[in-house]
């Protein structure tokens, strides 16, 4: 008779091999569970809120179907697989059954490895389940191998596969592009495929994103229901795909995006795919939304325990026009105004050729002393002088043609043999071939050579602003040309685990024009990420909050920049930019000279109080209130300690109409019993509101909210059509 055995991962290690029947993985609040029946199919159980131990007794009695938990190829597969495969004699079939079931420890987390194998050829795919013990996440994903006489060709190989039981479920994903990304797209999953992919090759959160929700019960509410959260980690193309077919399930399947991609593996090679972050919340999106912002904190963000500096990156205030003097009078104001950091973005390199546009220089990082005569050291000491910390653009994935590095190593771009190369940015651009060991070092040596003789740099801004647009790499032999996509990303990888080590303490944007790289595979090596080009507050309002549903306000780059905005050209007062900004990782994109003193006093003052709220703004849990595309001229979110002693509220108007309705905005995530009192941040009106000091119960913030003025208190000619506001709570004894 066989034993049935409970494994419960992530409470307590079981012995290391196990006839394990059901399989149980655990976070705090969640399980999931697989059949793993040594010498049967594994089988996909159960994935939602926690299971009690008697209900986790009985589950194989509940009338739950049991699909296949990593559908394979060859056999009885009318449906979508995860994963397709052909053995050197020609067979593409598989048909995997489970060898065995072991735990390990990995620092915090537990790592369940369920192998199979196939009936008759020795070939393994492991199944693997992470589960922290402090993070509501399960990262799935399969390490692929063997030992047949002569290499397999793997023509899909998914990360991971979930059925989600269909009944009305509702799907939230992110698609725009490039000046507007992150935009919310909500629809019910109808009968077909919903494909969700990218192909840039650099960038792969531009247009979609690798990051979805199901609402399970329903129109998505943030606050409320039955959610499953679904983030897949990596650098490169993506494919996510929902297939609604004629059975009671959607069809969840999650990986690389194998297109121009099969995989030549070879005998006794691992092939490991990138992993899917998991989570289900009964709390609504926002709930599965704080499930990944602790997750990404605690374990997947760089420095995710450290607050972010506050910063003024030069790009919209001079763009190419960079020089000694502007940059020592930037460091001045931002520094007067509070701030902590100044970063130069792009124009201080090049020598043969000079970076004064997007068309040259890239890969020619030697400072352009026409420009800045006195170096990099010259900036250091500005800004030592200044008291700021000194931060650097580099785009090192890339170079220009017309470049001493083209010119060089014209091998090291990606190039189809025999082709001229199509070229990106300014006309001239191009992607370097990181799968190539040589154009690796290279990479890290432009970090190392600038960390090496500036030790001081504190921050890098690190762009990316090209796709590949050239299927082909001089480094792979001919027989592996479609590996290059996947041989970018080790790369990359490999190269970011480098610059990693040995600089364990730079702080990293990650930039790719604008927010091309917004995804969970960067996030280990990068401190955040520039959210969009689009500095715009009114459509950064949207921007932030659908990327706001996957990573957290700290992660989340979003700068005060000018009137008219650069993109939209669109005039939007300062206190409204202000308040937007400091909903993410406060910055400035500005030219300071080009303000009124009215206008720094008032950046200098939101600074002041940035510093204070932000804790709770970059550690605390979101709780989103009124969508933005909801359309109900009204948009808000708040931001709560964990001790629920202190949290922000912002609110924007979103349209301004004469006599409108606005709903009153209930809060969320307060304790419902401690008294709250409200200070309004960044006020510019002649009077406090009525609220101003005054303190309220958690319950009546909750139940009713306060009711907020739709236009603001202030002298005619300084009227317009925008509102916002932000009002701190602290809990009073
Ligand atoms: C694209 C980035 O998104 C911008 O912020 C800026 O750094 C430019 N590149 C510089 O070329």
């Amino acid at each position: 008779m066989k034993k049935e055995l409970y494994l419960l991962a992530g409470l307590a290690l079981s012995p290391m091999v196990l006839m394990a029947e059901n399989v149980c993985i655990s976070t705090a609040k969640t399980s999931l569970v697989v059949n793993a029946t040594e010498g049967q199919e594994l089988k996909f159980v159960y994935y939602g809120e926690k299971l009690s131990a008697e209900d986790l007794k009985n589950i194989n009695n509940s009338g739950l179907p049991q699909f296949s938990a990593y559908p394979v190829y060859g056999l009885n597969c009318p449906g979508e697989t995860a994963l397709a495969v052909k053995h050197a004699d020609g067979n593409m079939s598989l048909q995997m059954e489970v060898e065995k079931t072991e735990t390990r420890r990995e620092e915090n987390a537990i790592v369940t490895v369920i192998t199979m194998k196939d009936k008759v050829y020795p070939f393994y795919v492991d199944v693997c389940y992470k589960t922290y013990q402090d993070a509501d996440i399960i990262e799935t994903w399969t390490e692929i191998s063997h030992n047949e006489k002569k290499a397999v060709t793997l023509n899909q190989f998914a990360s991971a596969y979930l059925p989600i039981r269909r009944g009305n479920v509702w799907f939230s994903s992110l698609y725009g592009s490039w000046a507007n990304e992150g935009r919310l797209v909500q629809e019910p999953l109808e009968p077909g495929m919903k494909v969700i992919k990218n192909k840039d090759g650099v960038r792969n959160s531009h247009t979609a994103h690798g990051e979805v929700m199901f609402s399970l019960d329903g129109k998505p509410q943030e606050n409320s229901g039955n959610v499953i959260g679904a983030a897949l980690c990596y650098t490169g193309n993506y494919k996510l795909r929902i297939d609604t077919d004629d059975s009671e399930y959607h069809q969840f399947y999650a990986g690389i995006n194998e297109e121009n991609s099969a995989y030549t593996l070879e005998k006794e090679e691992t092939f490991r795919t990138p992993e899917l972050a998991l989570t289900f919340s009964e709390e609504g999106l926002s709930g599965v939304s704080r499930n990944f912002h602790r997750w990404a904190r605690l374990h997947k963000l760089a420095h995710g325990d450290k607050l972010r500096k506050i910063l003024l990156n030069s790009w919209e205030g001079v763009y190419f026009n960079i020089n000694q003097e502007g940059m020592n009078q930037m460091m001045a104001d931002i520094a007067s105004m509070g701030g902590e950091l100044f970063v130069m973005d792009d124009g201080w390199f090049g020598d043969k050729y000079k970076r004064n546009s997007d068309n040259s220089s890239l890969g020619d990082w030697m400072v352009d002393t026409t420009k800045l005569p006195k170096g990099i050291e010259g900036l250091i000491a500005d800004a030592e002088k200044n008291g700021v910390k000194f931060g650097i653009w580099i785009e090192p994935e890339m170079a220009n043609t017309t470049s001493e590095l083209y010119e060089k190593h014209p091998e090291w771009i990606l190039k189809a043999p025999q082709r001229d190369p199509v070229l990106g940015r300014g006309g001239t651009q191009v992607v370097l071939d990181l799968g190539n060991p040589e154009v690796q070092d290279f990479v890290f040596g432009v970090v190392d050579n600038l960390m090496t003789k500036y030790p001081k740099i504190d921050y890098i801004k690190w762009d990316a602003n090209m796709g590949i647009m050239n299927h082909g790499s001089n480094y792979l032999d001919k027989d592996e040309q479609s590996h290059m996509y996947i041989e970018y990303h080790r790369g990359l990888k490999k190269i970011c685990q480098r610059i990693r080590a040995k600089y364990p303490d730079l702080t990293i944007q990650a930039c790719a024009s604008g927010g091309g790289r917004a995804n969970y595979g960067y996030l280990p090596y990068f401190d955040e990420f520039w959210v969009s080009d689009n500095t715009d507050a009114l459509q950064r309002i949207y921007m932030q909050w659908g990327t706001s549903y996957f990573f957290p306000a700290i992660a989340m780059a979003s700068h005060i920049s000018a009137a008219p905005n650069h993109q939209t050209f669109r005039t939007i007062p300062l206190k409204y930019r202000i308040d937007v900004a400091m909903s993410g990782r406060l910055g400035m994109e500005i030219q300071p000279k080009n303000m009124t003193d009215e206008e720094k006093e008032l950046c200098r003052k939101a600074i002041a109080d940035y510093k204070n709220i932000r804790p709770v703004v970059q550690f605390g849990d979101i709780y989103r209130l009124v969508s933005p595309y909801d359309r109900l001229g009204v948009a808000s979110l708040m931001y709560t300690s964990p001790e629920k002693d202190k949290a922000v509220f912002y609110w924007w108007k979103t349209e301004t109409f004469c006599n409108q309705h606005l709903p009153r905005v209930k809060m969320a995530g307060l304790s419902p019993d401690k008294m709250y009192r409200i200070h309004e941040l960044n006020r510019i009106d002649n009077s406090p509101l009525k609220f101003e000091g005054q303190t309220f119960s958690g319950a009546f913030l909750m139940s009713n909210g306060l009711e907020i003025p739709y236009t603001h208190n202030v002298d005619y000619h300084k009227l317009n059509d925008y509102a916002s506001r932000v009002l701190y709570l602290e809990a009073v004894k």
